[in-house]
């Protein structure tokens, strides 16, 4: 595999780039954000994953725009459309509250954060997602914890949008999917079904949450390496093709968390890894039906 350093980046089907490390701030408190994301930026993070739940989209965009000297186009903020808004006007307003919020004047990504609501809110809101590129409030757009059925639903969507607003390219585009992935729920029919497409995967809790520490193999290639086993599993994800999201409030563990471009495992040692087990630690929407 080409060589990855911390600003590796790559580019969605949007035509812009992600850097391939994101830094989370899920339970990052709201009077905490600012700091924490500013300890990212000066680790090398360039990409802060937040959403409207998350309740710290102020902090992040107080240190994206007041705290941090770095340019703006340096920086890929996301957010997320909660599970009470997933509907076309409810993602419509999100768009212009995280916007005003934050006080950036775009978004890079704006994710839907689950697949709730029935399938003609779901159309709903990527339709508002898709007017909000187009209106350049939003860069790139994507959904989370999509499960395959709903995935294809989405391109059927998609398809019916262009019927319905004129042709190609209006029913918006799928850059990138976010699911819960580490080597206890691999997800790989969902990697399968985006890597087919060329839609990028972003892996949320690689660190498992932190329970997962001491588990035999993760242990043995920490030791092997001379790293700790954080950054064995951030490291996993990376070389499956993923863009990590880490979140951490504590400095030490941010800069060690950026730290792993100084060791490769082998194909082996990623697949050694890898187990059959489906143990998501976090919600899990994904397996939620089409009626949800
Ligand atoms: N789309 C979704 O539905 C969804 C769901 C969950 C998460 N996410 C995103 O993904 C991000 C990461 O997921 P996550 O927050 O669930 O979990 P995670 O990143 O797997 O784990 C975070 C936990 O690990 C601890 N930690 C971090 N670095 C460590 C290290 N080097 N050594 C030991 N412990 C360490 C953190 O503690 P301290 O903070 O105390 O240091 C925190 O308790 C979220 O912040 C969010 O941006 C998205």
């Amino acid at each position: 595999m080409a060589s990855l350093n911390i600003e590796s980046k790559t580019e969605l089907r949007s035509g812009h780039e992600i850097p391939l490390l994101g830094f989370g701030v899920w339970q990052t408190p709201a009077d905490e954000a600012e700091r924490c994301v500013n300890e990212a930026f000066k680790a090398g993070y360039r990409h802060i994953d937040s959403a409207a739940a998350y309740r710290n989209e102020a902090g992040c965009g107080k240190a994206i725009r007041v705290t941090s000297t770095l340019p703006r186009k340096q920086i890929f903020f996301t957010s997320k459309v909660p599970r009470a808004s997933l509907d076309y006007e409810g993602a419509k307003a999100q768009v212009d509250k995280t916007l005003a919020e934050t006080g950036l004047e775009y978004i890079d990504l704006m994710l839907l954060h689950a697949p709730y609501g029935g399938s003609a809110n779901r159309k709903g809101a990527w339709k508002a997602l898709v007017e909000a590129v187009e209106a350049g409030k939003v860069r790139s757009i994507g959904v989370s914890n999509y499960g395959v059925h709903h995935l294809d639903e989405l391109e059927k969507h998609i398809a019916e949008l262009e019927a319905e607003r004129g042709g190609k390219g209006k029913g918006g585009v799928l850059s990138i999917g976010q699911w819960e992935i580490h080597p206890w729920c691999a997800r790989n029919d969902i990697a399968q079904w985006c890597s087919q497409r060329g839609v990028a995967v972003e892996a949320y809790s690689p660190l498992v949450r932190g329970e997962r520490w001491g588990e035999p193999v993760l242990k043995k290639l920490a030791e092997k390496y001379g790293k700790s086993e954080a950054q064995v599993l951030i490291r996993w994800s990376l070389q499956k093709g993923y863009i990590p999201l880490p979140k951490s409030v504590t400095p030490e563990r941010i800069r060690a968390n950026a730290d792993v471009f100084d060791f490769e495992l082998t194909l082996e040692e990623v697949n050694e890894l890898e187990t059959d087990e489906y143990k998501p630690v976090c919600w899990d929407p994904n397996v939620s039906s089409l009626e949800d």
